[in-house]
């Protein structure tokens, strides 16, 4: 019956706040490696988030890619949301223009009816040109912005997979086999112990920035992200995970 589904649910959604020491975790039906409507479940349950949440002037940070770009068709407009300003976490990750940060970021704006601000830097930066980047005054002052938001909302991918799609060359992903990387998030990778093996260097959001003051949503599900999930959660600042039912099951078997 429909309450048994239901109490399956929230006993993976106990059972996982317990496993990866996250104060909440929202479990969707399904499996989003293989039912596109999963996605639009996980995000449902992020829109009700952010209503709650934001208000009045509200900053939110959000990342890049699919589990992003599906939040984004899902958000409506509502009061709470009419006067917050969507921003991307980082710059350029070596993306796809429509799974960047900025498109989402806007989008998500759109949708909303919100406003939104583009960060504008290449995606590939020298040391000399980063520096003198986060000197310039219009982007100091956008920076502000994006490292002190109310609300960061992102996914998780799997390393080598996330690695891939930004096209990096095969000595990048070499050195991250190498360094057993499992998990990427906003542009850092992590190994199973949640230790950073490595860092894309670009402006933004730095994960140091965060602290209580934020609230940050981790959005990801899927079977085969139950690895970087777990690589990802169990050291790294995330108020709430939003997955699904799969990977929630191949998350507490991998631990
Ligand atoms: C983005 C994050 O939000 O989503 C990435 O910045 C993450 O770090 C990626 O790996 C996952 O992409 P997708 O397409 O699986 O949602």
């Amino acid at each position: 019956s429909s309450i048994q589904v239901l109490t399956g649910r929230t006993s993976l959604q106990a059972k996982l706040e317990r496993a990866l020491h996250v104060k909440r975790v929202i479990v969707a039906p399904g499996n989003s490696d293989e039912q596109d409507w999963v996605k639009k479940e996980m995000s449902r349950a992020c829109v009700d988030e952010m209503i709650q949440t934001l208000g009045e002037g509200d900053v939110v940070a959000v990342a890049g890619g699919t589990t992003l770009a599906a939040l984004a068709a899902a958000v409506y407009p509502h009061a709470r949301l009419s006067n917050v300003t969507f921003v991307p976490a980082r710059g350029g990750l070596g993306e796809d223009v429509e799974l960047q940060a900025n498109t989402i970021s806007a989008d998500l704006a759109k949708q909303a009816e919100a406003n939104y601000r583009l960060l504008h830097v290449p995606d590939q930066l020298s040391e000399t040109a980063y520096d003198s980047l986060i000197e310039e005054p219009g982007i100091r002052e956008l920076l502000q912005l994006i490292r002190h938001p109310r609300m960061v909302i992102h996914s998780v991918g799997d390393a080598l997979s996330m690695a891939t799609r930004r096209g990096s060359t095969e000595e990048h992903l070499q050195g991250l086999e190498t360094k057993s990387a499992q998990s990427e998030a906003f542009g850092y990778y992590f190994d199973h112990h949640g230790k950073i093996v490595h860092k894309e260097r670009t402006i933004g959001l730095q994960l140091s920035d965060l602290n209580e003051e934020q609230m940050v949503i981790t959005v990801a599900g899927g079977a085969s992200k139950a690895k970087a999930i777990a690589s990802y959660m169990t050291h790294r600042p995330s108020d709430l995970l939003i997955t699904d039912e799969a990977a929630a099951k191949a998350v507490l078997d991998t631990l």
